[in-house]
Formats: structure tokens, C-alpha cells, sequence
């Protein structure tokens, strides 16, 4: 790995996080070490090229906003993005995506072979810093975790295709697939600093809202997004023929034609008919629908920091409520 600044892309962060985000990059840094060469050139394409640290941030911020005062929170921040960094890999290889962070995916560069192995590296190695915490309660959270993200990815798998994808079937895999990591980010900052169970509850709830609302905005961004400022490729949820909420409202409220228009996209997976979907999107008003619907879920987040002492780090969390549904990247 480089000895480059780590990438904190989101304002907010670097300024509260700014020093304890570098802490993370150095022991991310470290863990990715291997004699294998090519897994060090992957973790390194895939670490290196950015992204915005923001599970990292959230389980520092709780730790930070209960009071911690142990130095576990670093190694725990690095398993928590070690864990997204190999879902990610794992992602862009199911989605055929060839774009991540601005840069060709690790797929692209190196080969499916590669990038699932690499993610399995990413996997295995993050258990073995984890270990290094002793913290029973800790392992429990990410074992669990890490098994549900799995789950919620194959459902998805499954429902990729299919245009009878209702809004509870969708929630289900997004809680799942990405939610899940940031309630345990959340929870173990509490479960670190000895947080009474009132308050976990309410950070692991704060969490699983959150990720919601941050993942109702990527799939509105899929189709409305600027590439260059998510660093992805539009359009790769219809090419995977991704029933996300966008696509499942305009089911519900469309034209015959409009229905039948997205019906056929998704059974299809045309990423050919990407501009008239979206022209059924916006005249359906499904994104802005998806937009409100991530509102809400950003609401509820806020609502369960009631409880917690007011601090700089309270107020950061809170911020991250209001960026998960007004991000443009
Ligand atoms: C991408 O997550 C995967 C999703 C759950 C949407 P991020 O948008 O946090 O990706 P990076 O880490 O900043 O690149
Ligand atoms: C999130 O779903 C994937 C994970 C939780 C790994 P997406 O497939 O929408 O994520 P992006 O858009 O590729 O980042
Ligand atoms: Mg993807
Ligand atoms: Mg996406």
C-alpha cells in the first residue's frame, strides 16, 4: 500500500475524523499485508481507489459519542471496512460492473477468479484482526452480521429477474445486504464502550435505519446519479435486471405501457432501455417516491440519538442523517 493521506471524501468526517480515519487507513494498511503478490496489487486497487469510509466513521463516532476510551476502535473501524471492501468484490463480479470508486473494478482489471479470492482473503483476514480485540460480544455482532449480509445477497440473486418483487421482499434484501453492516458498525461502538443495553439497542436501531435510507439513495443514484461523482456506472441495476424501488413503485402506479415497458427491462435485464425506464421513472414520480421513502428512514436514524449525551460526535452522527439522503456520491 501507498503511504497516501487516507481518501476521506465526505467533509463532515474529516473534520471530526480526520486523525482517527488515518489511524484506520494505517491499520487497514498493515492487515492487507501478503506474500502473495497478487493479492496485495488487488487489496490495494480496491482499497487505495477511495471510497468514503463511512462504516468505519459511524462505528468510531458511536464509540466516541458513549465515551470510549479503550484503542480497540481503530482495529474494529479496519474490520468494518475490510468486510465492506470484500462484499464489494463479491458485488462487482455478481453485477458484471466494471466501475468503482472512478476506477475499473478489480474485476475488470483482474479477473472474477481474482476478485472472489481476494474478497474471501479480505474476509478470512478481517476474523483474524478481529480476534486480536477479545471481545465475545464483538465477534458475535460481525459473525452474525457478515452471515446475514451473505444471505441478503443470494436473496437478491434471486430476485433479480423477477418484476413481482414487492416493496417488503426489496426492504428485506436491503437490510440485509447493506444495512446489516452499519447497525453492527453502530452497535459495537456502543458494545466497546460499555453503553448501557438501552442505548445499543438505539445505535444498532440508529444504524439499521441509517443504511436503509443510504441505500434507497444508491438505487435512486443508479439511475439519476453523475458517473463521475459516484465513480460508478449508471445503469447497472437494470443491466443486472435489479428490482429496486425506483422500478417497483413505477410498477404499482404506471401506464399499461409504462408497466409493461419496465417489465420487460427487468425480465430482460435491458440496460437498452434505460433512458425510456427512467422516462417512466421521473413521469411516475417513483424517485422522487424512493427519495421520501429514504426520508423517512433518515428520520427515524435521528430519532434514536434522543437519548444519547449531546457532543461534537452526537452531532456528527446526526449530520450523517441528513448526507445518507442529500449525497451525490
Ligand atoms: C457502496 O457503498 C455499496 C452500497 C451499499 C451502496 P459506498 O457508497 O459506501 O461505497 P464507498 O466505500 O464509498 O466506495
Ligand atoms: C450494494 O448494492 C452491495 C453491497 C452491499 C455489497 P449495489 O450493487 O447497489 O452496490 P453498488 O451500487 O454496486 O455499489
Ligand atoms: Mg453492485
Ligand atoms: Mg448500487
Amino acid at each position: 500500500m501507498t503511504d497516501s493521506a487516507p481518501p476521506v471524501t465526505i467533509p463532515l468526517l474529516q473534520a471530526v475524523l480526520r486523525h482517527d480515519l488515518c489511524e484506520v487507513d494505517a491499520v487497514l494498511r498493515k492487515a492487507l499485508h501478503s506474500e502473495v503478490v497478487l493479492i496485495r496489487e488487488v487489496a490495494e486497487h480496491i482499497i487505495g481507489g477511495g471510497g468514503k469510509r463511512f462504516r468505519p466513521a459511524l462505528l468510531l463516532l458511536t464509540a466516541q459519542a458513549c465515551g470510549y476510551r479503550g484503542s480497540n476502535h481503530h482495529k474494529l473501524a479496519a474490520v468494518i471496512e475490510m468486510i465492506h471492501t470484500a462484499t464489494l468484490l463479491h458485488d462487482d463480479v455478481v453485477d458484471e460492473s466494471s466501475l468503482r470508486r472512478g476506477h475499473a473494478t478489480a474485476n475488470a482489471m483482474f479477473g472474477n477468479a481474482a476478485s472472489v479470492l481476494v474478497g474471501d482473503f479480505l474476509y478470512s483476514r478481517s476474523f483474524q484482526l478481529m480476534v486480536t480485540a477479545e471481545n465475545i460480544r464483538v465477534f458475535r455482532i460481525l459473525a452474525d452480521a457478515t452471515n446475514v449480509i451473505a444471505e441478503g445477497e443470494v436473496l437478491q440473486l434471486l430476485n433479480s429477474g423477477n418484476p413481482d418483487v414487492d416493496e417488503p421482499r426489496y426492504l428485506e434484501v436491503i437490510q440485509r445486504k447493506t444495512a446489516k453492516l452499519f447497525e453492527a458498525a453502530a452497535q459495537i461502538g456502543a458494545v466497546l464502550s460499555n453503553a448501557a443495553p438501552p442505548l445499543e439497542a438505539a445505535l444498532a436501531r440508529y444504524g439499521m435505519h441509517l443504511g436503509t435510507a443510504f441505500q434507497l439513495i444508491d438505487d435512486v443514484l443508479d439511475y439519476t446519479g453523475d458517473h463521475f461523482a459516484i465513480g460508478k456506472n449508471l445503469g447497472d441495476d437494470l443491466a443486472e435486471g435489479k428490482p429496486t424501488l425506483p422500478l417497483i413503485r413505477a410498477l404499482a402506479v404506471g401506464s399499461p405501457n409504462e408497466v409493461a415497458l419496465i417489465r420487460g427491462a427487468i425480465e430482460g435485464r435491458r440496460v437498452a432501455d434505460f433512458q425510456p425506464v427512467l422516462g417512466a421513472l421521473q413521469r411516475t414520480g417513483s424517485l422522487d417516491y424512493t427519495r421520501r421513502y429514504a426520508e423517512q428512514e433518515s428520520r427515524r436514524a435521528a430519532e434514536c440519538l434522543a437519548t444519547l449525551t449531546p457532543s461534537t460526535y452526537h452531532e456528527t452522527l446526526l449530520e450523517l442523517c441528513a448526507f445518507a439522503v442529500t449525497r451525490t456520491f
